[in-house]
């Protein structure tokens, strides 16, 4: 095997210490396939000769397409948004129609999250997705990874090497009118403010979300409305709100615990009675549940989390109850 096929195919040892043998083994296979520099950027997909081509901000349109395709939420500026945080590549036909893509978002030097999975429905089940799927990920060797798998992603996924972390319950409805939770002592619910509250947030994040996404979650505030869980003069979560699919999503959300959680989300849900809300959660927590379904949002569907490397969401402290968007975390 040539030196930089091994290379390839060997999990990097940082990610390999937090995985079961069996998940490297499967890890070595996918990424061993060797195809050529000329066989990388061409395609036989049914009777399409498709051509592989890199994302850039000006394939709003064909990524849209994609995703209207397999029935995905997402606006035009919601993929513009991944397009500025992220990279990967579209297979295009002959006459440029998009036939399939892969994304991965890269944060600091040594972690990514993967996602923007899709290929058009009658050409699925022919080999592009893994295809594209072993490139984003040769892309982000070394790094630890993350996505959210839909069922029809979930065998490729666990083909590749990656191991579930835990269902995401997506939540989401048309709001109806609540009660204000019950006071929780000494907490504050107030507005975040950019000047004096920023690297708290961030610090809050990270530890939840398990990396340091300074450049993401700028571009997450920038587009939210933001408010902050305050006590004892310090800020124990925060939660935001921005336009998102059919509505609005609320999320990045981190609280302490179920409590805290429907204080930020019920700031909302109180002011967007009649609106169209969703909420994905990684908290199994019946309580955080039942609190959304009686606000109108119940589980629409589920998702799985999976990594190949080191677990880096947090367990203990300050927990992530909402996602930013299911293909960033
Ligand atoms: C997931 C997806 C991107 C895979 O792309 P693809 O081009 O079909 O991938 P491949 O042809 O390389 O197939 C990979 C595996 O997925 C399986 N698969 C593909 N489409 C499937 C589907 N709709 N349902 C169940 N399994 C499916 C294939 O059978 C194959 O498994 P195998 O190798 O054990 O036979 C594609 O199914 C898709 O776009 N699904 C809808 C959008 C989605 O859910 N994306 C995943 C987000 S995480």
């Amino acid at each position: 095997m040539r030196e930089q096929d091994k290379h390839m195919s060997e999990m990097p040892l940082s990610a390999a210490a937090d995985m079961p043998p069996e998940a490297q083994a499967r890890y070595s296979a996918f990424m061993q396939r060797k195809v050529t520099q000329l066989q990388q950027e061409l395609l036989q997909i049914d009777a399409y000769q498709a051509r592989i081509e890199k994302l850039d901000a000006s394939m709003t349109a064909r990524l849209h397409e994609l995703t209207v395709g397999v029935f995905w939420p997402h606006r035009a500026a919601d993929l513009d948004l991944m397009l500025e945080l992220g990279t990967g590549y579209v297979a295009l036909d002959e006459i440029d129609r998009p036939l399939s893509s892969a994304m991965s978002c890269r944060v600091g030097d040594d972690y990514a999250m993967l996602g923007m999975m899709v290929t058009t429905p009658r050409l699925q089940a022919q080999g592009t997705g893994r295809r594209l799927l072993r490139r984003v990920m040769a892309d982000c060797l070394g790094r630890d990874l993350r996505l959210s798998a839909t069922r029809s992603g979930y065998r490729l996924y666990q083909d590749a090497g990656f191991v579930p972390v835990g269902l995401i319950y997506q939540h989401q409805g048309v709001v109806r009118p609540i009660h204000a939770p019950a006071p929780m002592s000494g907490l504050e619910i107030r507005p975040f403010d950019p000047h004096t509250d920023l690297a708290a947030l961030r610090a809050l994040d990270t530890h939840a979300y398990g990396a340091a996404r300074d450049v993401m979650m700028d571009a997450f505030l920038a587009r939210s409305e933001t408010v902050v869980a305050w006590r004892d003069g310090a800020m124990a979560g925060f939660g935001s709100m921005r336009n998102f699919g059919k509505g609005k999503v609320i999320g990045p959300l981190v609280a302490e615990q179920d409590e805290m959680a429907m204080h930020l989300a019920a700031h909302f849900l109180m002011q967007n009675a009649g609106q169209f809300i969703r909420l994905d959660t990684l908290v199994q927590s019946e309580r955080f549940g039942a609190f959304l379904a009686a606000a109108g949002m119940g589980v629409f569907d589920t998702v799985t989390e999976m990594r190949l490397g080191r677990l880096r969401r947090a367990i203990t402290g300050p927990l992530t109850y909402g996602l930013a968007m299911q293909s960033l975390g």
